[in-house]
């Protein structure tokens, strides 16, 4: 079965990972995961970037070599980090792999054999930092002549080098007609038409090798020269599921398998290397483009873009040891719109985790179970005939997961949840009104308060299943207090298509009153 390939960018191994990446890794885990329970075959790729002269450098300031800083930085800092945000990625490269290796340079043999690339002089301004040569328009000169990185603040070095350039150029026009005729392969539309302006204007050749560097990827015609370092991140996608192996061979299968690419998710500041550089290389290389290149916005701190230089970087366990990691996966998947800039606040966000998770379905959860263990002993009964309430309820649902997944589905996550937080409203005003506690008090109501407690259990059935690519861990908890893990089996094996269908939980189903999902926090005093 043909996989849905969605990637990460491959992050800066130098850099501590904060909640800017953590929201890339976190958005492609709730996608896959949303896919997954589908029952779509899925591959889930992200991973470290470590070559380049800023980590040749940090590993010489330490006293270690390359390697063993990238290896330090690996097992200290980006896997725990996965398991922090509960991330179930299938792969996780390192582009100090041997595969990556041995890709990346026969991807350069089979592109240079088709006469895309070529050797010549090239000198300008270089920072360190975007690890790229400058076009005059993106550095600025301030008062006293120095050329700086507007990105990253700092002067410009200039370099010289005799190396290798692709033929960027001869893709013009190739890749204008190719985002005319599919304009969702760049999204959000402000992305689309950022590329494309960037397009119209007429593409360079750039260079893509560099002879004063060392720590990368040699050249396999020439050793003295590395692979750009941005050609070499690239070339992540393809590698990381297989290319440039033995043809015939298992992963060379698993790439024909898993590419094209479904949808590489970047932020927006390197959209233009994903729209433009990469699919110029794959068509060099007469390999299939990406579905889509979706650009994120940036995540604000204070107003200002979160970023390890401005120091404003905060490490995603701060907040995940604090409100635990279904709660970071929910907040930022709901209270920002993906692809738009959006603030993250500490108030903010407990004041969701307050109201929409403790009191919304935390309590919907501990209630609705407690009264089955209270009035039924546990037991779930077998609902009678229905009223118009319980009517809603049942259409309501159909018409919930019918927009949840239409809008999960197009990287909305904002609105894909909200539609499962109307739902979960929905159900608690459901309590309020039918007074389940009234109705225990008069045996006469024996038969509708087992409709109520039936409409509330097989109610949260259908948000766990919901949910659970959001929330994976409460979810599960939630689950087994269904006693939905003995009668349905695991929450895994749950299909979004069929989460609709009334009347699953069989009667007789023991439920019980499990953890609180989302206990109420003591306020921490986190600003100083
Ligand atoms: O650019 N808000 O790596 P990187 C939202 N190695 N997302 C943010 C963010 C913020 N404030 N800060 C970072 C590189 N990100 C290259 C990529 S890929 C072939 C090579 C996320 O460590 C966002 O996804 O600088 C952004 O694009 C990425 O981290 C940059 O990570
Ligand atoms: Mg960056």
């Amino acid at each position: 079965m043909a996989a849905y390939y969605v990637t990460t960018p491959i992050y800066y191994v130098n850099d501590a990972p904060h909640i800017g990446h953590a929201y890339t890794t976190t958005a492609g885990d709730v996608l896959t995961r949303w896919h997954r329970q589908r029952g779509e075959s899925v591959w889930y790729q992200t991973g470290v970037d470590e070559h380049g002269t800023k980590v040749q450098r940090a590993a010489e300031a330490a006293g270690v070599s390359p390697q063993e800083w990238c290896d330090r930085l690996v097992s200290q800092a980006w896997i725990p980090v996965l398991d922090t945000i509960d991330a179930a990625n299938d792969g996780f490269i390192r582009t100090t792999q041997e595969q990556h290796r041995l890709g990346v340079q026969r991807f350069w043999e089979v592109v240079r054999d088709n006469g895309y690339v070529y050797q010549a002089d090239y000198e300008g301004p270089y920072c360190v930092g975007c690890e790229e040569f400058k076009l005059p328009g993106d550095v600025v000169t301030t008062d006293d002549g120095t050329i700086m990185c507007p990105v990253h603040d700092r002067p410009v070095e200039m370099l010289s080098e005799a190396n290798w350039f692709f033929r960027l150029s001869a893709f013009t026009e190739a890749l204008i007609s190719h985002y005319e005729n599919d304009p969702s392969a760049i999204e959000p539309v402000s992305a689309h038409n950022e590329v494309m302006s960037f397009l119209r204007q007429g593409l360079r050749d750039i260079s893509m090798s560099r002879s004063s560097v060392t720590w990368g990827i040699g050249l396999p015609w020439d050793e003295k020269q590395v692979t750009y370092v941005w050609f070499d991140a690239l070339l992540n996608y393809i590698t990381a599921i297989g290319y440039g192996t033995e043809p015939g061979s298992e992963q060379a299968m698993e790439f024909e398998r898993i590419w094209p690419a479904d949808v590489h998710l970047v932020g927006k500041d390197i959209l233009r290397f994903h729209a433009v550089y990469w699919p110029a290389m794959l068509m060099a290389a007469g390999l299939a483009l990406p579905r889509k290149v979706f650009a994120h916005g940036w995540l604000l701190v204070g107003g200002e873009k979160m970023s390890k230089t401005r120091l404003t970087g905060i490490a995603p366990e701060f907040i995940v040891d604090h409100f635990g990691s279904d709660a970071f996966r929910y907040y930022f998947m709901r209270a920002i719109n993906f692809g738009h800039d959006g603030s993250f606040s500490w108030e903010d966000m407990n004041a969701r985790y307050t109201s929409e998770l403790a009191n919304g379905l935390g309590n919907l959860a501990s209630r609705g179970t407690a009264m089955v263990e209270r009035y039924r002993n546990g037991v779930l009964p077998a609902a009678g005939p229905p009223t118009d309430a319980e009517t809603h309820l049942q259409t309501l649902l159909l018409s919930t997961v019918e927009r949840c997944d239409e809008r999960m589905l197009a990287l909305d996550f904002a609105e894909g949840i909200a539609a499962i937080r109307e739902y979960v409203e929905a159900v608690n005003l459901y309590v309020t009104e039918q007074q389940p506690w009234a109705l225990a008090k008069d045996d006469a109501q024996a038969e509708r308060l087992n409709s109520v407690l039936y409409t509330i259990i097989e109610s949260l059935r259908a948000i766990c299943v919901l949910y659970f690519p959001v929330m994976p861990k409460a979810m599960a908890a939630l689950w087994q207090s269904l006693g939905a893990h003995a009668a349905l089996g695991e929450i895994a094996d749950q299909r979004i298509q069929s989460t609709a269908q009334w009347g699953q939980m069989p009667a007789g189903t023991v439920v019980s009153k499990g953890e609180n999902l989302f206990p109420r926090l003591a306020d921490a005093d986190v600003q100083s």
